[in-house]
């Protein structure tokens, strides 16, 4: 199963969904690999932070997006699960994620919500899919604070103008954790904070749920 992390708006939680997920996926014993198509190739540089004893999750960069789809299929080979970390930049390797995706994840940040990249994003998902079938594509809503009203607001937002892309029922709050992790190389769910590490989890199991509806997994 490939599993593309996208949107167009930097700093959304791509990376840091990325990592976290592959980091659940191994400890529940998938075999799964990270491509990093970013130009700061921070998924690649959180990979060789990770510490002898944990699981090695493999992070192949690929800056080129004509070398995507072969880099991928070659992976699927090997790897169960092949998870794509998005770039920010509004290049030809958006839509080659699109294209090469079984099911796509959007984080989104309500206090950073940006609908013009948004609307240029899902611009490439709808011309992507009349390339091929219904491509699945989930927003993910990160930094989430079900508090504040003008978080709960997005969600109307979201289905109004983007009605065929649902909203995972698993949202991340804002926590030290993630910024934590990610500099240690590892996910939430080998860290102490069981909140994060319980948000993780459903996260995780949303998205394999969301993979056995459309036959890409047993479990
Ligand atoms: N839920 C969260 N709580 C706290 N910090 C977070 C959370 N999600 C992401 N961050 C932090 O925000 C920053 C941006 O996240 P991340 O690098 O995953 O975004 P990105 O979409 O990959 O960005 P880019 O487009 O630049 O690649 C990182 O420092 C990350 O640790
Ligand atoms: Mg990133």
């Amino acid at each position: 199963m490939k599993i593309g992390i996208t949107n167009l708006k930097g700093g959304v939680g791509k990376s840091m969904i990325s990592q976290n997920l592959a980091v659940c996926f191994a400890h529940m014993g998938y075999k799964v690999c990270i491509v990093d198509t970013d130009e700061t190739r921070a998924t690649e540089k959180w990979s060789a932070l990770r510490e002898d004893g944990l699981p090695g999750i493999l992070v192949v960069g690929v800056l080129e997006s004509e070398n995507l789809s072969k880099t991928i299929q070659s992976l699927g080979k090997d790897y169960e699960i092949v998870i794509i970390d998005g770039t920010p930049n509004l290049s030809e390797m958006v839509t080659r994620i699109i294209m090469v995706s079984d099911v796509l994840l959007i984080p989104i940040r309500p206090g950073a919500s940006d609908f013009r990249t948004m609307t240029e994003f899902y611009g490439r998902y709808k011309q992507a899919e009349a390339f091929r079938e219904h491509i699945p594509a989930y927003f993910v809503l990160n930094e989430y604070n079900d508090a504040l009203n003008i978080h709960k607001g997005i969600r109307d937002v979201l289905q109004a103008q983007y009605g065929d892309i649902p909203i995972l029922e698993t949202t991340i709050k804002n926590r030290v954790a993630y910024g934590e992790t990610s500099a240690q190389g590892i996910g939430v769910y080998e860290y102490a904070d069981d909140k994060a590490k319980v948000e993780m989890v459903s996260l995780t199991n949303e998205v394999l749920g969301v993979a056995e509806q459309v036959g890409l997994v047993k479990q």
